[in-house]
């Protein structure tokens, strides 16, 4: 069972009309990647826990038949919170299963994890990553034999004993479902888990790549991760050994510098310099002299001449004038139209739709 229900206010305005599991990474949408991740490890069954935007998500899933999957949906009347929306969804679960947080790009090796579950008799097995800083996570302490001695969600820095979080991937037995009330809101983190502590709960910790795409700035990290292939996915293969993927019916007259990815229609006019870590989706075109680096451009985006666009992010159709410059995080919501000669900087995000004259603005 994937958690997808949230509403992805952090990574607004990507999510403002997109929900998060559907905003695209790279070449497809997010939730393909656990999807991925997941059949690579002998899931073939998978529950999609939705709130927000439900719609959305189904209608780019489908019923997991492309896949090879079967692929079903569970609808929240209201958020549930983590535990309540795995409560719901209580009829359909077997005796053993899988829960993920619907927002990680991983390749945590899920098959060993099982293993150590079936090994250990444990009731719930939380993957565990080692982060910086586990503020913004949930801490976990691990005795000796992997039983888990503390788990403090969104711990306040100076309480940290431990630098392993939850990475969001958790092996579970359907009898903890008993734990959870029916009918209201309820965290796995702050209601289930505590109760777990020293009664079955333990921890694997894992040194694969980990990362929570929830904002801005981890979209974009997510982003040049899977394309310097720091994250085994299938663009992998796309990309290849020269890390390039360049679609043959793209125009390029300008500079690609990998690891880069052009989808179909793409145009890279004389003297631009696109790369490296760039991805440009379908018929995004980029103008004369006009310098794309660590950046994501989404189908249909069109840049003029002589602009600058430098850790950024430009959700589809978007339109940028000549000379304007993007950079230090900014984000575009899809449809944004920006004249000639702004500078936009310093993690500006700009709503879908929004319009911006010539020279409006120097953020
Ligand atoms: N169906 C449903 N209903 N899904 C929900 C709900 C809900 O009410 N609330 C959150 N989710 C989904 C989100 O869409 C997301 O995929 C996942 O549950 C986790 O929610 P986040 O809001 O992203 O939580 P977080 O990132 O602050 O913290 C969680 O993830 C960390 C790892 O990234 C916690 O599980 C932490 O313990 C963990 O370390
Ligand atoms: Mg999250």
């Amino acid at each position: 069972m994937i958690l997808v229900g949230g509403q992805g206010t952090r990574l607004r305005p990507l999510t403002a009309k997109i929900p998060k599991p559907v905003v695209q990474l790279v070449d497809r949408p997010f939730i393909s990647y656990m999807l991925e991740w997941l059949i690579g490890h002998g899931i073939d069954d998978v529950i999609m826990s939705c709130g927000f935007l439900a719609d959305g998500v189904r209608s780019v899933l489908g019923d997991g038949k492309q896949l090879g999957i079967r692929l079903r949906f569970v609808e929240e009347p209201e958020p549930r919170g983590t535990a309540g929306a795995l409560k719901l969804a209580e009829p359909m679960l077997d005796e053993r299963f899988l829960m993920l947080n619907g927002d990680v790009l991983t390749d945590i090796d899920l098959s060993a994890q099982i293993a150590q579950h079936e090994r250990t008799g444990a009731r719930g097995t939380l993957a565990l990553v080692p982060v910086a800083d586990p503020s913004a996570y949930g801490l976990v302490v691990l005795e000796e034999d992997r039983s888990v001695r503390d788990f403090v969600e969104k711990p306040s820095s100076d309480t940290a004993a431990s630098n392993l979080i939850s990475a969001g991937a958790y092996v579970l037995e359907r009898e903890i479902l008993e734990l959870v009330p029916p009918g209201r809101n309820v965290s796995i983190e702050r209601e289930v888990w505590p109760v777990l502590v020293g009664d079955g709960l333990y921890g694997f910790p894992s040194e694969s790549y980990w990362l929570d795409i929830g904002t801005p700035a981890r979209y974009l990290q997510g982003t040049f991760d899977i394309i310097e292939g720091n994250v085994q996915t299938a663009v992998q293969e796309r990309l290849g050994s020269d890390w390039l993927s360049v679609d043959e019916d793209a125009d390029v007259r300008g500079r690609v510098i990998p690891p880069a990815l052009l989808e179909r229609g793409v145009h890279v006019a004389e003297g631009a310099h696109v790369g490296s870590l760039v991805v440009l989706g379908e018929d995004v075109s980029i103008g004369a002299g006009s310098v794309v680096e660590r950046a994501v451009i989404l189908r249909g985006s069109k840049i003029g001449a002589g602009c600058e666009l430098r850790d950024c992010i430009l959700a589809a159709d978007c339109r940028v004038g000549s000379r304007t410059k993007i950079t230090g995080g900014a984000v575009l919501g899809e449809g944004v139209s920006v004249g000639a000669d702004n500078v936009i900087t310093r993690g500006a995000r700009i709503f879908p739709g929004v319009q911006l004259p010539d020279r409006a603005i120097e953020f």
